[in-house]
């Protein structure tokens, strides 16, 4: 009985063995044949049924047949997958032929690299950093500064109010009156910050933008050291000689202020769409320190003298690359950012 059985099983064992095309096939067959509820453990029980002398002789069968089929699959499974990788590997074939994924580096952003450069210029001519907050007291922003309530050149920057009295800064001049407070001359300092203006968005304006500070208050400060630091400035900046033009102007906290101009470095001065055609580019607002600043600040009139200046960064970014709308700066766009 059991010695046709086996004989039988391993011609159907066989059979199914040729049919199997995969490996997956193969462990299919296995599991089938060898598992716990497979034709092989139904013979091994069968064997309780034979007879105690007959028992060895035919376990022995059984267990030959046990030995063989996982012999034979695997075999079959070795075959298989040497296919299937030999497969694989003519498809899968690796082009060395093709360019390499690029890698991001992160960079700064144009603004702030500008920022460092004007920092470093300023650093190397002796001035020291100091930052003032971007949210402030209309009296740091303003009345300090000797802007009077209700005083129309408070209408000349479009202020972003928190409160009454809060508000966001329109310049970096709010840092003026807390370094005066601070220190007692010789005050020499700049204080680079983003200031906020609640203007129209278009090429040329942002409700955002940068500016450094710079204040020098001493014994015998004058306009024409003004002049000179200015001039010396933008040489180091640029690292070649750019004309400069002053032209008298209003800011309540400084007397005499002036408006400080640059050569168009886009145009050399024949007038392009940055200069907007006048072939200047006005880069700073500045003055001496007015009297009644410096008795605000804790500082005697009478005694010392300084000057001030507040100059935009966006303008000197647009010059140095050739940028002609500010919104570029503030849009995050990683096509135009990694140009820097
Ligand atoms: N705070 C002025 C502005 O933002 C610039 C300025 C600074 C003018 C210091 C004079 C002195 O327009």
């Amino acid at each position: 009985m059991i010695e046709e059985k086996v004989t039988l099983l391993r011609k159907q064992f066989q059979q199914d063995l040729q049919s199997v095309r995969d490996t997956q096939g193969v462990e299919q067959l296995k599991v089938r044949y060898l598992g716990k509820k497979g034709p092989v453990a139904d013979l091994m029980n069968a064997l309780r049924e034979c007879s105690h002398e007959e028992r060895p002789h035919f376990g022995k069968q059984i267990n030959d047949l046990k030995v063989e089929f996982s012999a034979l699959c695997d075999g079959a499974l070795e075959a298989f997958r040497k296919a299937e990788v030999a497969v694989q590997l003519a498809h899968e074939k690796l082009d060395t032929t093709l360019p390499g994924r690029k890698k991001f580096h992160g960079r700064k952003h144009p603004i702030g690299q500008m920022m460092d450069d004007v920092i470093a210029v300023f650093a190397s001519m002796g001035f020291s950093v100091q930052y003032g907050p971007d949210i402030d007291s209309d009296y740091y922003n303003y009345e300090a500064l000797n802007f009077p309530p209700d005083h129309p050149a408070r209408e000349m920057q479009d202020t972003f109010y928190l409160s009454t009295d809060m508000l966001l800064r329109s310049h970096t001049s709010n840092t003026q009156m807390r370094v005066m407070e601070k220190n007692t001359p010789p005050i020499r300092i700049i204080a680079p910050g983003t200031v906020y203006r609640n203007e129209e968005i278009t090429a040329r304006s942002h409700v955002f933008f940068h500016q450094v500070e710079g204040v020098y208050i001493d014994r015998g400060v004058t306009f024409s050291d003004l002049i000179v630091t200015m001039e010396e400035f933008w040489k180091k900046l640029f690292r070649k000689e750019i004309e400069t033009r002053f032209r008298p102007s209003y800011f309540p906290f400084v007397e005499p202020g002036m408006e400080v101009d640059i050569r168009c470095t886009a145009c050399q001065g024949s007038g392009c769409r940055l200069c907007k055609q006048t072939g200047w580019l006005e880069v700073a607002g500045s003055g001496l320190i007015h009297p009644e600043v410096l008795k605000n600040g804790g500082i005697d009139p009478e005694v010392y003298s300084g000057y001030a200046w507040g100059l935009g960064i966006e303008r000197l970014a647009m010059l140095r690359y050739g940028i002609h709308d500010i919104r570029l700066f503030a849009e995050n766009d990683l096509r135009f950012l990694s140009q820097f």
